[in-house]
């Protein structure tokens, strides 16, 4: 858990200045310093707690109490303790993974236009056919979906995996036939790790999809000893550039461990402002794009959040207890 407590405009000024970004102005900062003493106000009123995602905006990060990647905050949101509310700074289909396990807490996501381009792509009944057509030709097929995709796909899938344990999940399952949805690059990149017989479905991360083996070229040209680290959801010939594919939070502990100090961070740009803050001495350079979706959570969204109780997460208590079963088994094989 992260310790907070009040900042002024100047001390969050000073903190986000190593991210040379001129939007963040001693002015915003101040309106920002007020919006945040606010939200810490209501949190506690309120008895609620805030999970962040690492693409969040800095700001956001001053009012989170665990600031995470996928896995660690699924297992974040499974073991909550004595919160009334959560408060979901990330994405739909993240935000839904906290209701599964809190179906007794108020889970709420601050704006419902943060969505996911992978989760979109699946939809539960067209996967429900897909794995009648496949189960016709593999018996023992079984259904695989990485946790960007919606409570009623996880609910139709035999386990959940996240960018840090897709491997480990696959290899450990009973079949050699695997269905993995959403995520077509996550699925080849799998692929390549084990010798199962991976059926890939056919979504992407837009973000991730639209990063090109030519800017990593061009930033690697410019600048001697730079380390390559890339996220699984970008594509096959960008991985093959990389020196290491990681999640969110592994790249920050192999920034932070390697003894190299400069590295091209391939990935979603609010990982890179985490790195610029966290780690002053070494370099990052961003072959990144921002996803629309993770930045329409703001400040003022989750003041008005926890204000009005809005929005909240909902669904069915069948489609919760299947997509638990299909989490704990994640959480289970992917330990
Ligand atoms: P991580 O689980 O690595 O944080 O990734 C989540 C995500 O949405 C990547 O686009
Ligand atoms: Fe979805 Fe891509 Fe945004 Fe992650 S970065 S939330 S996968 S659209």
């Amino acid at each position: 858990m992260i310790t907070q407590t009040k900042i002024t405009g100047n001390e969050l000024h000073a903190k986000l200045v190593s991210l040379h970004d001129p939007t963040y102005t001693p002015e915003l900062c101040e309106q920002y310093a007020t919006l945040i003493d606010e939200i810490l106000k209501l949190k506690a009123q309120r008895s609620a707690i805030v999970l962040a995602h690492n693409y969040q905006r800095p700001e956001i990060f001053e009012v989170a109490d665990f600031i995470g990647d996928s896995f660690e905050l699924a297992r974040k949101a499974r073991d909550v303790e004595d919160a009334e509310i959560i408060v979901f700074c990330g994405v739909h289909f993240m935000a839904e993974t906290a209701k599964v396990f809190n179906p007794e807490r108020m889970v709420l996501l601050p704006d419902l236009r943060a969505g996911c381009s992978l989760a979109d792509s699946v939809t539960a009944e067209a996967l429900a056919e897909r794995v009648q057509e496949l189960r016709e030709i593999y018996p023992d097929l079984q259904v695989v979906s990485y946790v960007n995709c919606t409570a009623d796909v996880k609910a139709l899938s035999d386990a959940c995996c996240t960018s840090a344990n897709a491997v480990k999940v696959v290899n450990r399952l009973e079949a050699d036939n695997i269905l993995f949805v959403p995520d077509q690059n996550l699925a080849s990149y799998v692929q390549g790790q084990t010798s199962k017989n991976i059926i890939s479905w056919d979504g992407n991360c837009y973000v991730h999809h639209q990063i090109t083996p030519a800017e990593v070229e061009r930033a690697k040209a410019g600048i001697p000893g730079l380390v390559v680290i890339a996220h699984p959801e970008c594509r096959k010939d960008v991985i093959a550039m990389a020196d290491a594919v990681l999640s969110t939070s592994a790249m920050i502990r192999y920034a932070r461990e390697s003894n190299a100090d400069k590295f091209l961070i391939v990935t979603e740009c609010g990982l890179s402002d985490r790195l610029l803050m966290e780690i002053p001495g070494k370099h990052f350079y961003k072959a990144c794009k921002l996803c629309r979706y993770m930045k329409m959570i703001t400040l003022a969204g989750v003041r008005d959040a926890l204000t009005n109780l809005r929005y909240e997460i909902t669904m069915s208590e069948e489609v919760r207890q299947g997509a638990r079963r299909a989490l704990d088994r994640m959480l289970d094989l992917g330990a």
